[in-house]
């Protein structure tokens, strides 16, 4: 009889390690032979320079299995507890609608898509970003507004320099109101020392005595308070300034917007609109401002154009890679935003509608009026004059027996200096919230009834001549899906008009667009970690705090760091707050005059709009021919920058997509000139577990978590980008000034408005870690071999422009579209939107290298579908030789005419390829056709004609 096998045996520690790798073994081996390698090692061997190899086991924990991971962080996320916290300072308890929390924050159909760059594909999210513009326009009361910012602090730093740029004024000086939310006062403290402004921060009946390109007002102030602005507006508008003012997004509702009070800029954050606090975020700014601003505002905007047919088509406008354009003189270092967070807020909006967003606004505000009434007839002194839902008390010797009242009902108020407590209510808040908080407030004897009071007349909190007057939320999509059923449809006809990761693969090169798998997503939505508030007491935060430094020694093993500063919540924001540390460290050195950034040409234009914002004046270092940055012009340019330089920012592999052998030697020239290097980390997938950051020269980088540690892109945001640095810049990177950070100096700056960013998207890549523990080397290795099995059955058809040592490419190559463009006409454009046609998403365009098609497979794609993307590049440029040969004409063919839609089958068919060949021309098509839902998108007609709100439904007739 034989054995059975035993437990052990039956063991399956990597069960998840080959669910997150797309090809299996037999499937490696066999793309391995293609290359003719006889083993991964091989490969890495080949691919990566020996001089950095990383030859050990990374110092991780076991890997888990996807069950035992979910039971160990949920044993961290139940040590958190779960207050209900009036806190308020732009965060606020909401009720994420169910219908929006399946069918976009838990849905991969939404959260797994990229960046809308390709619009055809996108028109679902493009739609939903253009209803939060639409949104943010209604309720400022302002002209234009952006598809959103990373968050309120940091959108307040945007308006300061939008200010500066655009104001007539010629003031250095820059006005902040002292009762502006403490996190925001600290981000914008840090930019502007970056940009050089002189900062007034002071009571606002005092901003007459300064002459200011621009000030900062916040309506209702942090203590709650409202006062009629027009008048400050008035006096900056007086002195050819700017009003910069930061709202919250609810008040909105029922109180004038700011902009119908004369704002220049509107700005806050769109949490409370069905976002949960998420202890911090992710979270979207809105950020609105003038039609003449319309060049200057930061981020990305959404715009309405017209597709080939003339029919309604919307894209990304204007601002679309600005940073690659403009480079340093860009508006701003965004590129990933907040677009998930973003969208989640405009559903929220379209499921509740005017209506309902005002009964909700109402009821916060009169829930607000019966506390400050019970309050005041028992004697408690309110500081704020009005308020909307906000209370600042002055309870003097009360406020530690009341800090403790309101600890033992787990309430957590505002602790304010000098004897005063404040609280936010917000929809999550009820007669029993309030009858607590009386308890709390008064004692058990206050006599007091919520239904009694709420019987009574009492007066508005928000002075006559500050409600609201003006409607708004009036277009059709606001006010057609208040059914369950109309919503449920409404999401799933957006989400069926993009292509998303559970479509097909998505090889953008740069990008990294992974699995992420289900069970790294389920515990973002678990209460304990999406309903803390950021500020919360430490010892309420106990499993967070247990999983972030878990995550944080993690992340150190894998890159070499002493240490990690999670406050970025984007891999730009990672390149500023990795420079400021630099920019710290230099001074504290006496050497503060070090103000040159080296950057090479290949380099992401997020890395001289960020050196820009830091400070720097950017140095350009060129590639050589092989696209490895030119050793001879670093040396030149370190030696002429001299006790100037302050460091070197660059990408590895490089985004020529090539392990560039003399990357050490590089840090070592930069070094010697007594310079810093910043690696930035876009491209650290193919570094885990073969060669580390800080054992390569590096002293500070940024990680993409949103890249190669699998948090999904969410349609253009959330991100994380949190730093790694040295020990000796350790002292330099951001502190927060409501939770100060062990480690960082105290007197440093926030980078973000959170402590630690958006930290509720963290237990994505503590997940991912967790499951692959030192395995993670094999999704390098894996994702390396994907890459060189592309571009090994591509390159006869399209050449890769560069390779490494042995012909080898690094985790993505780069195909040029040059020389057919050239010969043929088509261009890398055309030949993006053919994918379409065949379901693909297209590689990244004219990135790093105008026009090219830059492709990453990720290790996350099965063999089949690397080989059906081979299938479909080679057959279109089996299309091109038709073209070539002069089988189809120019402007006429299956390509120039690419994507193609419905639209185009149901009408008269005149062109001289056949149906099939346009909408299915392989096989799997036949069985599962995507189809793009508009035509060509004309981006020249958008940029003229520039239209960023919703149009009317007629218009898409
Ligand atoms: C090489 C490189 N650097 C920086 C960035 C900016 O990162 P983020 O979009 O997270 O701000 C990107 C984004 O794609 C990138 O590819």
């Amino acid at each position: 009889m034989s054995q059975s096998p035993s437990l052990s045996q039956l063991r399956d520690p990597e069960a998840f390690l080959r669910r997150h790798l797309g090809p299996d073994a037999a499937e490696q081996q066999a793309m391995l032979d293609s290359l003719g390698l006889g083993s991964r090692a091989e490969l890495i061997e080949q691919t990566v320079p020996p001089g950095i190899r990383f030859n050990r086991a990374l110092d991780l924990p076991p890997a888990l299995d996807e069950q035992t991971a979910l039971a160990k962080l949920r044993g961290y996320a139940e040590q958190n507890q779960l207050f209900t916290s009036l806190i308020g300072m732009g965060y606020h308890g909401t009720v994420t609608p169910t219908v929006i929390l399946r069918n976009v924050l838990e849905n991969p159909g939404w959260y797994t898509a990229y960046t809308p760059y390709q619009p055809e594909i996108a028109q679902g999210r493009l739609e939903a970003l253009l209803n939060f513009q639409q949104l943010t326009i209604d309720l400022t009361g302002l002209e234009l507004a952006n598809a959103s910012l990373l968050d309120e602090a940091t959108a307040a730093a945007e308006a300061m320099a939008l200010a500066k740029r655009v104001a007539k004024s010629k003031s250095n000086l820059f006005f902040v109101d002292e009762n502006c939310h403490p996190q925001t006062l600290s981000v914008v403290q840090t930019r502007a020392e970056g940009f050089g402004f002189e900062l007034i921060v002071d009571a606002v009946d005092n901003l007459a005595q300064h002459e200011v390109f621009g000030a900062l007002l916040q309506y209702p102030d942090t203590h709650g308070e409202i006062r009629d602005l027009k008048p400050l507006i008035n006096h900056l508008h007086a002195q050819q300034a700017l009003a910069c003012v930061a709202t919250d997004l609810l008040s909105l509702l029922v109180l004038t917007p700011p902009g119908e009070l004369g704002a220049d800029v509107v700005f806050g954050s769109s949490q409370r609109f069905g976002v949960p606090m998420g202890y911090g975020g992710p979270h979207a700014a809105f950020f609105a401002s003038r039609e003449e601003y319309k060049r200057a505002i930061p981020g990305r905007i959404i715009g309405v154009s017209k597709d080939a047919r003339g029919n309604v088509a919307l894209r990304m406008a204007l601002q679309t890679r600005e940073q690659h354009i403009r480079r340093e003189k860009a508006n701003s270092n965004i590129c990933t935003a907040q677009v998930l967070l973003a969208n989640i807020a405009s559903c929220y909006a379209v499921y509740h509608g005017p209506e309902g967003l005002k009964r909700i606004a109402q009821r916060v505000h009169r829930l607000t009026c019966i506390l400050a009434a019970g309050l005041e007839r028992n004697g408690i002194k309110r500081l704020n004059r009005q308020f909307f839902d906000t209370l600042t008390l002055e309870v003097g010797g009360a406020q530690t027996a009341i800090i403790e009242s309101a600890q033992a009902a787990q309430i957590n108020l505002r602790i304010l200096g000098r004897g005063r407590v404040g609280l936010s209510l917000d929809e999550t808040c009820d007669e029993h919230t309030v009858a607590k908080l009386f308890d709390v407030l008064l004692g058990a004897d206050h006599g007091l009834s919520v239904d009694a009071l709420d019987a009574q007349d009492i007066a508005s909190g928000i002075p006559d001549e500050l409600q609201r007057s003006t409607p708004y939320l009036q277009h059709p999509v606001f006010n057609a899906h208040h059914s369950e059923t109309e919503m449920l449809r409404y999401l799933k006809q957006l989400e069926n008009k993009d292509l998303a990761l559970n479509q097909s693969m998505i090889p953008l090169g740069s990008c990294t667009m992974k699995l992420n798998a289900t069970s790294e997503m389920i515990p973002i939505t678990w209460p304990q970690f999406a309903h803390l508030h950021p500020f919360v007491p430490r010892e309420q935060a106990v499993g967070y705090t247990l999983m972030i430094e878990e995550l944080e020694r993690w992340l150190c093993a894998i890159t070499g760091f002493d240490a990690i500063c999670m406050q970025p919540n984007s891999g730009a924001q990672g390149e500023y707050a990795g420079l400021l540390a630099i920019r710290k460290y230099h001074e504290s050195r006496g050497e503060g005059a070090r103000d040159i950034c080296l950057i090479p040409s290949s380099a992401h234009g997020t890395n001289p709009a960020s050196a820009q914002m830091a400070g720097m004046r950017v140095v350009i270092v060129e590639c050589d021919e092989a696209g490895n940055v030119d050793l001879d012009d670093l040396q030149l340019k370190a030696a002429e920058a001299g006790n100037k330089l302050s460091c070197l920012m660059a990408t590895y592999p490089s985004t020529h997509g090539v392990y560039e052998e003399g990357i050490s030697e590089i840090c070592a020239v930069i070094h010697q000139h007594g310079g810093q290097v910043y690696m930035d980390g876009a491209n650290l997938n193919a570094q885990v577990g073969l060669a580390r950051p800080a054992d390569i020269g590096a002293d500070v980088s940024h990680m993409n978590l949103h890249k190669t540690f699998c948090i999904p892109h969410g349609g253009g945001g959330p991100g994380m980008g949190p730093i790694g640095v040295r020990a000796h810049l350790a002292p330099f990177v951001a502190n927060h000034p409501v939770v100060p950070i062990d480690g960082p100096l105290a007197q440093n700056g926030a980078v973000s408005a959170a402590p630690w960013g958006s930290a509720s998207i963290l237990p994505i890549s503590w997940m991912y870690i967790a499951m692959m523990g030192p395995q993670l080397a094999d999704a390098s290795e894996v994702a390396i071999l994907a890459a060189n099995y592309l571009a090994q059955h591509l390159s006869g058809a399209f050449p890769v422009l560069y390779t490494g040592r042995n012909g080898r490419v690094a985790h993505e190559c780069i195909l040029d579209l040059r020389p057919l463009k050239a010969q043929t006409g088509i261009s890398e454009e055309d030949v993006a939107k053919r994918l379409m046609d065949y379901g693909f998403h297209a590689p990244t365009m004219s990135f790093p290298v105008p026009g090219t098609l830059m492709v990453e497979p990720t290790e996350s794609e099965s063999k089949a579908e690397l080989d059906r993307f081979i299938a479909a590049m080679l057959s279109i440029r089996a299309e091109i030789n038709e073209v070539q040969k002069g089988n189809w004409p120019g402007e006429d063919n299956p390509l120039k005419r690419a994507p193609h839609t419905l639209a185009d089958v149901t009408g008269v068919w005149e062109r001289p390829y056949g149906v099939e060949q346009a909408i299915t021309p392989d096989a799997h098509t036949r069985l599962h056709k995507y189809w793009p839902a508009v035509n060509r998108v004309d981006n020249v007609y958008g940029d003229r004609n520039l239209y960023c709100a919703c149009v009317p439904v007629d218009d898409y007739r």
